[in-house]
């Protein structure tokens, strides 16, 4: 395994647990970290033994944003040039497994929107989610004006991206921002147990299952719907469905051979 400076790494059964490791800065996203964080993410996305990864920080923060430090010399056209933070930044929603968001305290600004790009996140009960770029004379940048949006709806993402209002875990949850709230402690065990839950089913179904859903932010309903009937068809080639479908008849626990 690669030696990273700003990222802590571990495996625990199939799953890959990454942890975001600058806990004097809040674990601000600085190159170094989000390129440690793309290639952990490619790693683990190409391993066959790993089932599922859990993103995660520490009790404070998950990540209180880009480094502002690092970026506030940048200048146009050079932000442009490099296509600031694109390139480096969207490494996670390229991965095919699927990747969960453990957050405890603060995911502001590229923070929360690195917890949006994951598939699913899991939040402590001190989570605390932002997006203050409005302070800094800027905007969300790592798609959160889009993410947020399309989560909790426009008069909500309009407010807190306006205004800098950050929302606590309770209120994430009931803006469906966030599956579920945990207590702060238990986060990455509960991301963890829920990547082992995915580990024991079909590999070729939970990743169709994962782009089904995330076509459905891309496309009409008409055709997610189409893609939805064509992948489900396609699983009919998988040894899997025979065994899912039989194990059901038989009543007794499948035992998928493509995990
Ligand atoms: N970038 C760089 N350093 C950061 C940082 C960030 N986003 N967030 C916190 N830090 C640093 C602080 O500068 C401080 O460092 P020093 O000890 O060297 O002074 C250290 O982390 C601890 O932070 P605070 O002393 O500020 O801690 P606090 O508990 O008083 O406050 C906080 C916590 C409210 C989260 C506050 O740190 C804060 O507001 N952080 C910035 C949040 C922010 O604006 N995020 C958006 C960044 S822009 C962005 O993300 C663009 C994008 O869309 C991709």
């Amino acid at each position: 395994m690669a030696e990273y400076g700003m990222i802590l790494t571990e495996v625990q059964g199939r799953v890959a647990i990454i942890r975001l490791n600058r806990p004097k800065a809040l674990n601000a996203l600085c190159d170094q970290l989000m390129d440690e964080l793309g290639q952990a993410l490619r790693g683990y996305d190409a391993d066959p033994a790993i089932a599922a990864i859990v993103i995660t920080g520490n009790e404070k923060a998950f990540a209180a944003g880009a480094d502002i430090k690092e970026m506030q010399a940048r200048r146009y056209p050079a932000v442009y040039l490099d296509d600031f933070i694109g390139k480096r930044w969207e490494a996670v929603t390229f991965v095919q497994k699927p990747v969960i968001a453990a957050v405890a305290g603060y995911a502001l600004g590229g923070g929360c929107e690195l917890a949006m790009m994951c598939d699913i996140i899991l939040a402590g009960d001190n989570a605390k989610f932002g997006q203050p770029e409005i302070n800094l004379g800027v905007i969300p940048g790592a798609g959160g004006t889009q993410r947020l949006t399309r989560a909790i709806g426009k008069s909500k993402a309009m407010e807190m991206i306006l205004t800098a209002r950050m929302m606590d875990a309770a209120e994430a949850e009931r803006a469906n921002l966030v599956a579920r709230v945990v207590p702060a402690a238990e986060v990455v065990a509960e991301a963890v147990k829920l990547g082992e839950k995915i580990a024991e089913l079909s590999a070729p179904a939970v990743a169709v299952a994962k782009e089904a859903v995330n076509r459905a932010y891309e496309t009409t309903l008409a055709e997610g719907v189409k893609f939805e009937r064509r992948v489900f068809q396609a699983l009919f080639a998988t040894e899997d469905q025979k065994e899912g479908m039989a194990a059901f008849a038989e009543k007794r626990k499948a035992q998928f051979r493509n995990r």
